[in-house]
């Protein structure tokens, strides 16, 4: 394994598990360690986001134990070149950074994204989230377009995309 980037402790082992009604307060908790506002998320929305009837709701705990170490939402939604996956946030505890578990969270929602039938996942990242930048870069995304005051006035987002396996393959 490789030494993680500033990780504070490596879990020994890290549980994928579907997002239970009962994970809204950690994850929001979570968010709020994650991204500064206008990037965070109110717990109205992230309740509605999660619960979105064309959501994937991933969480991450670590260690054999029930604590959200992080967590992804996907929403899916038909274009006219078939179904694509939408990473609304992906969020690891920055105790964790370099661990794997945001690639962990991420193979794993394009997997079950993929065998929903999306062909293509995309996403908008904060053009100054030089470390989230790297992340999809390293997950194969593929950089679109730059989108100017997308987040709020001078906050401008890429956009990227990935195209996703068939699910035979998987
Ligand atoms: C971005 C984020 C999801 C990455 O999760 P992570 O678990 O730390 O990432 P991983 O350990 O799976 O890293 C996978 C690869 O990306 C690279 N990477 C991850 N974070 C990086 C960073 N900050 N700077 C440079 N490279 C980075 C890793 O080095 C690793 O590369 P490798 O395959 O050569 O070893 C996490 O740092 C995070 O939640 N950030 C805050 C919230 C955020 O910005 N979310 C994304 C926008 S929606």
């Amino acid at each position: 394994m490789k030494t993680p980037l500033m990780s504070q402790s490596v879990p020994a082992a890290v549980t994928l598990r579907p997002y239970r009604r009962s994970d809204l307060q950690a994850i929001v908790e979570l968010d709020r360690i994650c991204f500064f506002p206008p990037f965070r998320f109110s717990k109205q929305s992230m309740s509605e986001f999660v619960q979105a009837r064309n959501a994937i709701s991933l969480v991450a705990c670590g260690d054999g134990t029930t604590r959200v170490i992080g967590f992804v939402i996907i929403h899916l939604a038909a274009h006219s070149d078939g179904i694509h996956g939408y990473v609304v946030t992906l969020d690891v505890n920055p105790a964790y950074t370099g661990c794997r578990i945001g690639s962990k969270l991420l193979d794993r929602g394009e997997r079950d994204a993929a065998r929903a039938g999306a062909t293509r996942m995309d996403l908008h990242v904060h053009t100054e989230n030089t470390g989230a930048i790297a992340f999809y870069d390293k997950q194969h995304y593929q950089p679109e377009n730059r989108l100017e005051s997308f987040y709020g006035l001078g906050r401008d987002a890429f956009s990227y995309s990935k195209s996703l396996e068939r699910p035979d393959t998987l």
